[in-house]
């Protein structure tokens, strides 16, 4: 491999601002990830503001280094840029994903049972029971929000699962993770503003050392419980560590879940030929639900800060410097995929990131592509296609991708 060996000085500036959210919200970033690929696979993302430079890894080969180095990679310094470091530190060692190995392993392995291929397959016909109502209520609306109506309705509900949550609560509990991530009208019919989607995560914050109070009396099947009645190295979890884990799996299942099936809608809306060709039975779901993830990435970026001096492609990392790894750049590093850009629901080998790799590979894969396979199912049973009903609006943010606003008339078989 040859390095670069750079200095601050001499680090080559980057043409693109990889983290300007405009690019995403207005932009084609296609264009930008896929000349950066060529020009500039590992580099310098300079915004000119200290302590919020880093090092981009664009291509397929280096974010796999990056994602399985946990040696030389810390997550504990946070998973995404710009958090604040008060919030980092109060997570770190605690929440799963900002966990470093060893105690991360014991951690998820304590986890893991919540997320079993039993426990997931159970879900399936929860997943049927809660889409199946609203595709019905789309058809007598006419118009609906795809991602709002939809998309989000149906992981918020499997979080419910997991946690347990009384049916009775389910629509409360949907209500302040819509607020708290901004995928629902805010109160005054606006978007959610940040006042609102604060008071929203305090409430989620209270409802979880509900939940926490209920299962230590009376434990149950699920998550909550788990954490509750569990020991990491012999030792039980304090609530802090516990609550922590409760919002990072909703952390890490709602806005990605989301994103990926609403995306997943308008890709096939898009590309009507690879519709009709899962309509027809000639691609099968599970390729489709796998290009989906790829085609879709949502999440954007991960973050890791070298430990110790290291090379990441041509590049030489200095110790304390922070690398992003851009996942939806390398699902579509050509050096990787064939015509990286079309959506090929028969896509096989398809060996994306979309979930990660390494240690910190998704807990909830199995559960996000279950989700994803039932959704795909519906609308391949119910719909003889859907049709964009207004403008779409993609995410102004530079950590999650896709769609926020998706208007849309489902049309029926
Ligand atoms: C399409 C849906 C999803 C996508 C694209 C996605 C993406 C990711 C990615 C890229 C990571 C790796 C983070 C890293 O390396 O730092 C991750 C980890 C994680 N995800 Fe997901 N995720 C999805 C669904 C879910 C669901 C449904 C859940 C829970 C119900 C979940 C919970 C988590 C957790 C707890 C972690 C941390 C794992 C660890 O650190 O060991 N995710 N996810």
């Amino acid at each position: 491999m040859t390095s670069t060996v750079s200095t601050y000085a001499d680090r080559p500036a980057a043409p693109y601002d990889v983290t300007d959210v405009a690019l995403y919200a207005d932009g084609d970033p296609l264009p930008v990830w896929r000349d950066l690929r060529a020009t500039a696979p590992v580099h310098w993302n300079s915004t000119g503001i200290p302590g919020e430079e880093f090092w981009a890894v664009m291509t397929y080969d280096s974010a796999v280094q990056v994602y399985k180095d946990s040696t030389a990679f810390t997550s504990e310094r946070g998973m995404r840029l710009g958090s604040t470091q008060h919030g980092v530190d109060a997570a770190a060692g605690k929440m799963l994903i900002v966990t470093d190995p060893p105690r991360h392993a014991r951690l998820r392995q304590l986890m893991n049972s919540a997320f079993s291929p039993r426990r997931t397959a159970e879900m399936e016909q929860t997943m049927r029971d809660v889409l199946n109502p609203l595709i019905d209520d789309a058809f007598e609306r006419g118009v609906v929000d795809f991602v709002t109506d939809i998309a989000a309705v149906l992981p918020a509900a499997i979080v419910c699962h997991i946690m347990d949550v009384a049916r009775d609560e389910h629509g409360a509990f949907t209500e302040m993770t819509s607020k708290a991530f901004g995928a629902s009208l805010g109160e005054e019919g606006g978007p959610v503003t940040v006042a609102a989607s604060a008071r929203a995560n305090a409430k989620i914050f209270a409802y979880y050392a509900k939940l926490l109070k209920q299962r230590r009396a009376q434990p149950g099947n699920d998550v909550v419980s788990t954490l509750a009645h569990g020991e990491v190295d012999g030792v039980p979890l304090t609530d802090t560590e516990i609550i922590m884990n409760c919002n990072g799996i909703l952390l890490g299942a709602n806005e990605t879940t989301r994103l990926a099936s609403a995306g997943g809608l308008l890709a096939l809306i898009e590309n009507p030929a690879e519709w009709q060709r899962l309509r027809d039975g000639v691609v099968s779901l599970d390729t489709a639900v796998e290009e989906i993830l790829r085609y879709t990435s949502p999440a954007m970026h991960m973050k890791r800060v070298a430990r110790i001096d290291t090379e990441v492609g041509d590049q030489y990392v200095k110790a304390g410097e922070t690398v992003a790894i851009w996942n939806p750049s390398a699902n579509r590093d050509e050096a990787v995929f064939d015509r990286p850009d079309t959506l090929d629901l028969a896509r096989k080998p398809n060996r994306h990131l979309a979930f990660g790799t390494g240690s910190h590979f998704c807990i909830g894969a199995a559960l996000a592509r279950v989700e994803l396979r039932v959704m795909l199912q519906i609308l391949v049973d119910r719909l003889s296609g859907a049709e964009i009903a207004g403008p779409v609006r993609r995410m102004r943010s530079n950590f999650m991708w896709g769609v926020e606003r998706m208007p849309v008339t489902l049309l029926p078989q």
